[in-house]
C-alpha cells in the first residue's frame, strides 16, 4: 500500500525517482509525487492519478531540474481522497516526508497541532507527522525524528528531507517495509527492490524503530536511543528483465507464463531422495506428530491457496486443518495453543491482516510457518520458521504465479504432513512426488491452449454477473477463478459450491447467464454435472473445464474446456491456467487496465 522511493547522488534525481515510482506503482496508482532539493528549498511536484498522467506531464512542463536527491511516493488512498492536495510528499517549508502506513492517532495529534497554530491542507493522517515534524524541529534531525515519533502510533515508514540538511535523506519504519540500496557513489530508499533493482543490487533492510541517514557516500543506521546499529548487506538474487514486461502485454500475462518455471524453482530444490523436505526450516516429523491443531491462514489468493491446502491436508494426511481469512482469524479469538501449527501464506510478506494473524499467533505461543514469497519481508522475519516461493518478484497486481507456486507448497506440507502421520508409504509418497514434477509441463500445455480461453472470454465481455461452480478441489479452485475475473474486469462473479446453489443462490440464475463449471475430480463428477443440468434448466449457459478423457459429457454444456490428464489430486494446479487466462482476456476485451485494476494495491499494509 503506497510506494517509497528516495535517490541521493550524483545524478539528476528526477528520471531515477519517477522510474523507481513507476516499478511501484502495483502498490497504489492513486497518485504521485516528487520532492527535490532545490538550493536551500524543497521543490515538490504531484498530482492526482497514475504517474503517466499526473506527475510525467507535470514534470515535464516544469523541467529541468538539476536536483541530485529528493523522495517520491506512489499512493494507495486511506485517509483523504485521490486529489493533488492528499499526495505525498507532504510537508512544511521545513520538512517533506513520504509515508507508507497509516498514522492510529492522527486525529489527537491533529488537534495538538491546531492548538499550536498549525493550519492543514490536506485530508491525510501523514501530514499530521509532517506537522509534527516541522513543530519539532531543533536543527538536529535524528534527534527531531525520535521526538516526533515517541508521538505517533500506527504503522508507518517514512522518507523523510528537511531543507537545512541538503543532499540528506533520512528513513524510519515500524510496520511497512523499507530498505536502503547501497550503489557506487548513490545511495537509495525504496518500498521494495524492485524500484532500485535497475540501478543496485545490494541492499539492507531496515528494521523496526531503526532510522537511516543517507547520503550519497553512504548510510548510517541507528536506533531510537541513537545507538549505531551494523547491518549485513542483501543482495537481490534477481535483475531487471524480471521486473520488466520482457515483450508481454501485461505484467499479467507474462507472470502467467512464467508459472512453468516458478513451479520448478519452488518445488525442485524441497525434494530430496524423492520426498519433501522442510529440514530448511526445521519443520521435522516429530513436530509434525506433535501438533494438535493445524490452521492456515492468508489473504485472498493466498487464502484460496491453503483451502487447497486444507482439502488434500485431509484427504491424504487425515489431518484437520483450519483455514481462515486473516482479518477474520486476527479479530474471533482463535483457539490457539502452544501445540498448534499456524501456517501463513503470503505474497508479499506485507500483508497487515496476515503479518498481525502471525504475531497473534506467535504471542498465543502457537509454532508459526510462512510461506513467503518476498525475501527478507515482515512476514518472512516475524515467523518461526519459514519457506520462501521462489516465483521472482510478481508486479501484476493479480496474482498468478504466486498462487501457483502457494498451492504447490501445499502439496509439498501435506505429503511431508501424510507421512510423518504414517497415512500414505514412503512408496506412494514418491509416486505422488514424480507426478507433482510433471506438473510444470502440463501447466505449459494449458497456457498454450490461450485460444480456447479467448473464446471462453468473448463469451463474457458483455455479462454483468456470473458464477463458478465447483465441488471439492474444484470449489476451491472456483474461488480463485472468480476472485481473478471480478478483480481485473470488474464482473461481478461469485463462486458457489455446487451442491449448495439450490439452497438458495440458484435463483440468482436468469436466462443466458453464464455459470463457469470446474468439473476435474472424477468421483464428483455426476454430482456436478447434476447441479450442471439444474442451471442449465433454468437458462444458464454453462462453460465447463475438466479433464481430458470426460468427452462424453460435451454436449450437456454449452462450451468445454479440456485440461491434461493429471492425477485429479493436482489438478488445481492445471485448472487454475484457464481460469486465470479467462478472467485475463475478459479484462483485455473489456478494455480494462489489467496490471492495474481500480481501487487495489498489491500489497495490502493496512487493515
Ligand atoms: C488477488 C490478490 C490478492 C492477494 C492478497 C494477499 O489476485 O493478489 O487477493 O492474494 O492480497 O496478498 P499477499 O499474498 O501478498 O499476502
Amino acid at each position: 500500500m503506497c510506494g517509497i522511493v528516495g535517490y541521493v547522488g550524483a545524478k539528476k534525481c528526477t528520471d531515477i525517482l519517477i522510474n523507481g515510482l513507476k516499478k511501484l506503482e502495483y502498490r497504489g496508482y492513486d497518485s504521485a509525487g516528487i520532492a527535490m532539493f532545490e538550493g536551500n528549498k524543497i521543490k515538490t511536484i504531484k498530482a492526482k492519478g497514475k504517474i503517466s498522467e499526473g506527475l510525467i506531464p507535470k514534470v515535464n512542463e516544469q523541467h529541468p531540474f538539476a536536483a541530485v536527491s529528493g523522495i517520491g511516493h506512489t499512493r494507495w488512498a486511506t485517509h483523504g481522497e485521490p486529489s493533488d492536495k492528499n499526495s505525498h510528499p507532504i510537508g512544511t517549508d521545513r520538512v517533506s516526508i513520504v509515508h507508507n502506513g497509516i498514522i492510529e492517532n492522527y486525529r489527537e495529534i491533529k488537534n495538538y497541532l491546531l492548538e499550536q497554530g498549525y493550519s492543514f491542507e490536506s485530508e491525510t493522517d501523514t501530514e499530521t507527522v509532517a506537522k509534527l515534524l516541522d513543530k519539532n524541529y531543533n536543527g538536529d534531525p535524528i534527534d527531531t525524528i525520535i521526538k516526533t515519533l515517541s508521538h505517533i502510533e500506527g504503522a508507518y515508514a517514512l522518507g523523510i528531507m528537511f531543507a537545512d540538511h541538503k543532499d540528506h535523506i533520512f528513513a524510519v519504519r515500524k510496520e511497512s517495509p523499507l530498505i536502503v540500496g547501497k550503489g557506487s557513489g548513490e545511495m537509495f530508499i525504496a518500498s521494495d527492490v524492485t524500484a532500485i533493482i535497475e540501478y543496485t543490487k545490494e541492499y539492507y533492510l531496515l528494521e523496526k524503530d531503526e532510522i537511516a541517514e543517507i547520503t550519497k557516500d553512504g548510510v548510517v543506521f541507528c536506533d531510537l536511543e541513537r545507538n549505531k546499529i551494523t547491518k549485513e548487506l542483501q543482495i537481490a538474487d534477481w535483475d531487471i528483465s524480471a521486473a520488466e514486461k520482457g515483450g508481454y502485454d501485461h505484467f499479467m500475462l507474462k507472470e502467467i507464463h512464467e508459472q512453468p518455471d516458478a513451479l520448478i524453482k519452488t518445488i525442485k530444490p524441497r525434494i530430496k531422495d524423492g520426498m519433501p523436505d522442510f529440514s530448511e526450516c526445521g519443520l521435522t516429523d516429530e513436530k509434525i506428530r506433535s501438533y494438535h491443531n493445524i490452521y492456515i491462514v492468508g489473504c485472498g489468493s493466498a487464502m484460496h491457496a491453503g483451502v487447497v491446502g486444507k482439502y488434500i491436508t485431509e484427504s491424504i494426511a487425515r489431518t484437520p486443518v483450519i483455514v481462515d481469512m486473516a482479518s477474520e482469524f486476527r479479530y474471533r479469538n482463535p483457539l490457539l495453543t502452544e501445540k498448534d501449527l499456524v501456517v501463513v501464506i503470503s505474497q508479499s510478506g506485507e500483508t497487515a491482516d496476515t503479518l498481525e494473524a502471525l504475531k497473534l499467533s506467535n504471542k498465543a505461543g502457537a509454532d508459526t510457518l510462512a510461506i513467503v514469497n518476498v525475501v527478507g519481508s515482515s512476514i518472512a522475519r516475524e515467523a518461526k520458521m519459514v519457506m520462501y516461493t521462489l516465483a521472482g518478484p510478481e508486479i501484476s497486481v493479480c496474482s498468478t504465479k504466486a498462487y501457483m507456486v502457494q498451492t504447490a507448497f501445499m502439496y509439498l506440507l501435506a505429503l511431508r504432513i501424510a507421512y510423518a502421520k504414517g497415512t500414505i508409504t514412503h512408496i506412494e509418497i514418491k509416486q505422488l512426488v514424480g507426478e507433482l514434477l510433471e506438473i510444470p509441463n502440463k501447466v505449459q500445455m494449458c497456457i498454450e491452449n490461450y485460444e480456447q480461453y479467448k473464446n471462453v472470454a468473448l463469451r463474457l465481455i458483455n455479462t454483468e454477473s456470473l458464477l463458478y461452480i465447483g465441488r471439492g478441489l474444484d470449489y476451491a479452485l472456483s474461488m480463485e477463478g472468480s476472485l481473478k475475473l471480478k478483480e481485473i474486469s470488474y464482473i461481478h462473479s461469485e463462486s458457489y459450491a455446487a451442491g449448495e446453489l439450490k439452497h438458495g443462490t440458484i435463483s440468482l440464475i436468469y436466462e443466458g447467464m453464464p455459470v463457469i463449471a470446474v468439473a476435474t475430480q472424477h468421483d464428483l463428477l455426476e454430482k456436478t454435472l447434476s447441479n450442471v443440468k439444474e442451471v442449465k434448466s433454468r437458462g444458464a449457459k454453462v462453460i465447463l473445464i475438466c479433464s481430458e478423457g470426460m468427452q462424453d459429457i460435451k454436449d450437456e454444456v454449452d462450451h468445454i474446456v479440456y485440461l491434461p490428464k493429471a492425477r485429479d489430486m493436482f489438478m488445481p494446479l492445471t485448472a487454475v491456467v484457464p481460469l486465470q487466462l479467462i478472467a485475463y482476456y475478459t479484462a483485455v476485451y473489456r478494455n480494462c487496465d489489467v496490471d492495474h485494476p481500480r481501487n487495489l494495491a498489491k500489497s495490502v499494509t493496512v487493515e
